[in-house]
């Protein structure tokens, strides 16, 4: 609007002026047509928001009237899912080192459980679980990150192909019923090739669970990890693409092993809620502190977003309430965090940023306020979901009281 960045029909200048910066700018209408995207191109198929991505009781709501599920990892984000009113028909549970209180609570509410490891099975019999995928380790290694693959040989997460057909065989003997298979090889993935093979591999193991067990999986849950695109130069694929890719590659490799076909769950995070935000920060010092390197400060950084420290992401950014000028030069995004490595953007063209500027960084919905931490005693930020040109807090900004109030 006039050279200013507009978000659900709200100037960023007036969100940054009701509700402080950093502020996470949720677009509802983004929101939904992720999970729209996801329903419509897998309508047989049980979705799962990753509550991880962002855990949003709001959220979840949303997700929840389009017909998404959660699935979740640990007793918050299964706290988060329940408070939102999710049926434990809608919830999965996961986790590689489940507590006794995190197997009562999912038997409690009826929610299919995610065997990750073999003294889960009795553990989880004995608290009263009824329903259980086994998570099986293909060793596949998914073209990502090294920290955000996990189906390699030697991942924390799941079973061994050996030791999945043993669990699988003991949980039905513990009276489990034993649903299906699951698998999640990695996360903001970019690429199909992983994920055709892993499907390929599944059916191949499943096949050999009916030779082996007289057991096939009616469910088979491929976990998440569509990506999304950060910067211009990082490949885009979409829900629609990513989600026809794999039931296609499910259809071929079920017939080609005469299986029956399997009841599919999927559980995205990132591609759900990433691109559905940006994040906006005030900026204050700009510093020339070399020949090359012009430091534009914001009031925010790593604790609201550790993701260039984590995984070496890149984002990119705009001045908010100069959108129509012209870029002019290269600099870099700071944080205002006592550490050289908060650095949130190594480069990127601005028009000359002034103290006082808002600055936008988009795609900041996955993984950013959910991994946020309070180092230096920083309150974490608020996030905002915007429609329709209103605007409401779904998760208020942690104030010092908040943090001192902490203390024994
Ligand atoms: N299902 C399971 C079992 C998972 O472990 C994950 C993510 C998901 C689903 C959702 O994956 P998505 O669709 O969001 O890729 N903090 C990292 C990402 C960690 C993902 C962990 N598991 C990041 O910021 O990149």
């Amino acid at each position: 609007m006039d050279g200013e960045l507009a978000v659900g029909g709200l100037r960023a200048g007036e969100l940054a002026e009701r509700f402080g910066t950093p502020l996470f700018v949720y677009c509802e209408e983004t929101v939904l047509a992720r999970a729209r995207a996801y329903r419509q191109a897998a309508p047989e198929a049980l979705v799962l928001y990753s509550v991880k991505a962002f855990p949003s009781v709001s959220l979840l709501r949303l997700f929840a009237a389009e017909g998404l599920g959660a699935d979740v990892s640990t007793l918050g984000e299964l706290t988060f899912a329940r408070r939102a009113e999710l049926p434990g028909a809608r919830i999965v549970v996961h986790g590689n080192n489940k507590s006794d209180a995190e197997l009562a609570a999912a038997a409690k509410c009826g929610a299919l459980v995610v065997l990750d490891a073999a003294d889960e099975v009795d553990r989880a019999a004995a608290a009263g679980v009824r329903r259980v995928l086994v998570r099986v380790t293909p060793g596949i290694d998914a073209e990502t990150h090294d920290a955000i693959k996990t189906a390699h040989h030697g991942s924390k997460f799941g079973l061994p192909p050996d030791e999945t057909m043993v669990a699988v065989g003991e949980a039905i003997a513990a009276g489990l019923e034993v649903q299906g298979l699951h698998v999640h090889i990695g996360s903001q993935l970019l690429d199909l090739g992983a994920e055709r093979m892993t499907v390929d591999w599944l059916a191949a193991f499943a096949a050999a669970c009916r030779k082996g067990l007289g057991w096939t999986p009616g469910v088979v849950d491929l976990g998440g990890g569509l990506g999304v695109r950060h910067v211009e130069d990082e490949p885009a694929l979409d829900i629609r693409t990513f989600v026809q890719a794999l039931l296609d590659r499910v259809e071929r490799a079920w017939e080609l092993h005469d299986l029956p076909r399997p009841r599919l769950v999927l559980e995205p995070g990132r591609s759900l809620v990433g691109d559905a935000a940006c994040t906006l920060y005030r900026v204050g010092v700009v510093k020339r502190a070399s020949e090359t390197t012009t430091y534009v400060a914001i009031d925010g950084g790593m604790s609201d977003n550790p993701r260039p420290q984590l995984y070496g992401a890149r984002y990119t950014a705009l001045l908010a309430n100069r959108a129509n000028e012209d870029a002019t030069s290269w600099y870099a995004v700071c944080g205002s965090h006592c550490e050289s490595g908060d650095v949130l953007i190594e480069r990127v063209r601005l028009p000359e940023p002034r103290r006082g500027d808002l600055l936008a960084v988009p795609v900041t919905g996955a993984y950013t306020l959910g991994m946020g931490s309070n180092y230096n005693s920083v309150p974490r930020p608020a996030a905002v979901l915007v429609a329709g040109g209103a605007a409401r807090l779904v998760r208020r900004r942690e104030t010092e009281d908040d943090l001192v109030g902490l203390e024994a």
